[in-house]
Parts: C-alpha cells; sequence; structure tokens
C-alpha cells in the first residue's frame, strides 16, 4: 500500500529550516565526478530516490562511489573514457534527469545499454534528446511513441558535433547534447529559446572543461578531461518552494530557510510570489562552491493574482503545482500561460493539479499551455491524488493551511525521490502531516 498523507486543515508555521540538497546539482555531481580523472568529493547531496538513481547506474559503469553518509558523497572518477558495460538494464525509477542526461553522455560510448524506468517515466517523451542525438552519428532507439526504454548501440564511428537549436526550453535536452558534445569531434553548441537551468555549463567549467557561452547559446569542445573537484551542493530552492508559499498563504506564519541555491536561472518563483505580493527577504547572499546562496525569510502576506510573465516560466517550471496553490489563496485572477511542459513532467502538472483544486472547490480552469484560477475565496477539504507526482503531493499538503477541512493525499511514496525529509520537516514547522 502506498503512502498517504493526513494534513490538518489551518494552522501556522514558525521556525528555521534547511531543505535538501538540489536534486540538478546532486545528479550532475556523480555524472562529472565518474568521468573526472581523480577524487571528488561532494558534500550536501540530496539522497533522494532520484539522485540515488543516478548513483546507482555509475556504480553498475564500474564506478567506485563511497556514501551517502550524512550527504558526504566520494566518487572515484574513471575518466572520460573509463565507464564500462553495465551488467544488465539501468533502472533510472522515477528519474527523468538521469535518463536523458544518461542518453546523452552515454551516446558515444563502446558499449550498449539499455535505459528504463517506473511507470511515470514509462510515459514520458525520450525523442527529445534521442533525436538530435542521432544527428551526432548516435545509435538510439525509443519505445512506442517515443518512450522508455531507451536503447543506446555504440556508433559506428566517432560522434561528430552538430549545433543544435531547442525547439523547447529544455535544460535536460540542452545538457544531454553537451555531454554527447564531450566524446564528440568538433565544437558542439546548443541555443536555448528561452533561459534554462545552467547548472551543467557552471559545473563542467568547475571540472576545468571550457565552456562558451554567448547569449543564448552554449559550446563545448570534445575531448576535454574532467578534473576532479570539490562540489558543495545547495538546498534545493524547487524544496524551498514549498515553504515559502507555506509561508505566505498561513496566517501569521515567519519561516527562515537556510542555505538555499539563488542561481537566477532558479530564482522565477520567488520573482513570481514577489509580484504576487509575498514578504520574502533575501539574507546573507554569498557563493558556495561556485553557486549564489542565501537565507530566505519569508512571512505571511496578502497575495493576488497575476498574469505570470511567460519568460520567467522556464526559471520556475518544477514550482508551479505550488504556485497553482497560491494562486488559489491569492485574491483575484492568476493566469498562466506558456507552461505546456507541466504536461511532460512526472505528471501531466496541469490535468492533474486542476482536479485536485477543483476536487476542493477552487475556481480552477486548465487550458493547453497553463491554467487559470480565480483565487482568494475559501476552499474545503477531501480526498486528493497525486498521481504519484512528488511535487502535486507537497502541494496538496501546503493547501491545507487554509482549507476549511482536513486533506487525504493519496499515492505519495514518490516524495521520497526530491525531498525524503518533507513530513517531518513541514511538522517540525507546524504544519498538521502524518504519513501513513
Ligand atoms: C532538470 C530540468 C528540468 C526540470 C527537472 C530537472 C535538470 O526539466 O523540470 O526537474 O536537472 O536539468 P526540463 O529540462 O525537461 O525542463
Amino acid at each position: 500500500m502506498s503512502t498517504t498523507f493526513h494534513v490538518r486543515a489551518g494552522g501556522t508555521l514558525q521556525g528555521t529550516l534547511r531543505v535538501p540538497g538540489d536534486k540538478s546539482i546532486s545528479h550532475r555531481s556523480i555524472m562529472l565526478g565518474a568521468l573526472a580523472d581523480g577524487v571528488t568529493e561532494v558534500s550536501g547531496f540530496l539522497e533522494g530516490e532520484d539522485a540515488l538513481a543516478t548513483m546507482r547506474a555509475f556504480r553498475a559503469m564500474g564506478v567506485r562511489i563511497d556514501g551517502p553518509d550524512q550527504g558526504r558523497v566520494t566518487v572515484h572518477g574513471v575518466g572520460l573514457h573509463g565507464l564500462r558495460a553495465p551488467a544488465g538494464m539501468i533502472d533510472c525509477g522515477n528519474s527523468g534527469t538521469t535518463m536523458r542526461l544518461l542518453t546523452g553522455l552515454l551516446a558515444g560510448q563502446g558499449f550498449a545499454v539499455t535505459l528504463d524506468g517506473d511507470s511515470s517515466l514509462r510515459k514520458r517523451p525520450m525523442e527529445r534528446v534521442a533525436k538530435p542525438l542521432r544527428t551526432m552519428g548516435a545509435v538510439i532507439e525509443t519505445g512506442e511513441q517515443g518512450r522508455p526504454p531507451v536503447r543506446i548501440q555504440p556508433p559506428a564511428g566517432p560522434l561528430q558535433a552538430i549545433h543544435y537549436d531547442l525547439p523547447v526550453a529544455s535544460a535536460q535536452v540542452k545538457s544531454a547534447v553537451l555531454l554527447a558534445g564531450l566524446f564528440a569531434e568538433g565544437v558542439t553548441s546548443t541555443t536555448e529559446p528561452e533561459p534554462t537551468r545552467d547548472h551543467s555549463e557552471r559545473m563542467l567549467q568547475a571540472f576545468g572543461v571550457t565552456v562558451e557561452r554567448n547569449g543564448a547559446t552554449a559550446s563545448i569542445r570534445g575531448g576535454q578531461a574532467l578534473k576532479a573537484t570539490t562540489i558543495q551542493v545547495p538546498g534545493d530552492i524547487s524544496s524551498a518552494a514549498f515553504f515559502l508559499v507555506a509561508g505566505s498563504i498561513a496566517r501569521q506564519a515567519e519561516l527562515l530557510l537556510l542555505d538555499v541555491g539563488m542561481n537566477p536561472t532558479r530564482t522565477g518563483v520567488v520573482e513570481i510570489l514577489r509580484l504576487m505580493g509575498a514578504d520574502i527577504t533575501v539574507e546573507d547572499a554569498r557563493l558556495a562552491g561556485g553557486e549564489p546562496i542565501a537565507n530566505l525569510r519569508v512571512r505571511s502576506a496578502p497575495l493576488h493574482g497575476i498574469e505570470v510573465p511567460p519568460h520567467l516560466v522556464p526559471l520556475a517550471i518544477d514550482e508551479f503545482p505550488v504556485l497553482f496553490v497560491a494562486a488559489a489563496n491569492a485574491a483575484g485572477r492568476t493566469v498562466v500561460t506558456g507552461a505546456a511542459e507541466l504536461r511532460v513532467k512526472e505528471s501531466d502538472r496541469i490535468q492533474v493539479m486542476a482536479d485536485g483544486l477543483q476536487a476542493l472547490g477552487i475556481a480552477a480552469t486548465p487550458t493547453p499551455d497553463g491554467m487559470v484560477i480565480d483565487g482568494g475565496q475559501p476552499y474545503h477539504g477531501g480526498s486528493i491524488d497525486s498521481h504519484g507526482d512528488h511535487r502535486i503531493a507537497m502541494a496538496f499538503a501546503v493547501s491545507a493551511l487554509r482549507a476549511t477541512g482536513d486533506l487525504d493525499i493519496r499515492d505519495c511514496d514518490n516524495v521520497a525521490t526530491s525531498f525524503p525529509d518533507f513530513v517531518a520537516l513541514a511538522a517540525a514547522a507546524g504544519l498538521g502531516i502524518v504519513a501513513r
């Protein structure tokens, strides 16, 4: 039986919390550490199922990885050409990042490998990475309708560099092409239609690889060796987002969130919430391991509806489930457009959120690329199906703070993919949540 969250209606939140490590950076610390020469030391690693799936994948390809032990991981790099064929299929679990970045990283290897995943991942589009990689000479087959499993064969000759204009704003597609570019002859480049998270570019540079960045274009010359380094993983702003909204909508709340990653390609949620009237202050902004971090203080504030500026959408793409909850508690109308990508995440986040909000009596209307929410009206409790999507489960847990009745949220096991301690941390801050 999978986990159900029971969440008491109302209450307030107080305290100082540290959210778990950034998921995107945790994945990349293993991937790049494995390809490096030397030993990479990681601290603050996210011990969530997604990042652990990446760790298991590299162990299966012959990489010695010690840990995780309280966020500490040691990766014994095997060098650019040191990976070995795994004994069987690689299970990416629920993790799209594992599957898409590995498809790029493995496209130029001298061995065959198959990547598969759970029932959610098996519904997600993989041709978006396979297609550009084939133009580099990669031999990749996807399953029915371009979905997993992804079967990669060794290419006939070395991969060839390409320039790729991304049709969608996707950091995973950009990263897959650039990682394949490490193994290609020539200079591989990508141009993105809107800025997306740039952790791959930053971290490759931290490993001593030259990545040229010119506006929306990033380029990498193949064959560059990676040198082991030390990585401090900041707190995940995507996990902090649940508390930013919770602290905004709960009455008389004040929360201090420590050491949150503030990479400008990730801070869309703070900008959107501030446009809605949120009281969020950035304190002690500093650099840690090449990434900007800060403490975020959030206090309750009356929110109002807005039209979310489309350029902020890719900078807050994982935060929309909880931003829809903010909108449900904001006076007036909130309109989200340009967010069709939400339909191909761990669930169809437009439909699943609209269904759940409507079940609570909230006026939420899904559109092909977003949602219209008329917020600020009382809503009741009820029973919600998270569809096994971690961020949907946590978003509805937050919504209970202003519901007039308790919530039951079903199918919450996957919260462990990105935020294993969510229930304990939220309960310590004052949310009336138990998992059963
Ligand atoms: C990620 C990129 C985003 C995001 C995902 C993590 C990454 O996906 O939704 O959670 O680490 O590169 P897309 O690139 O598909 O938008």
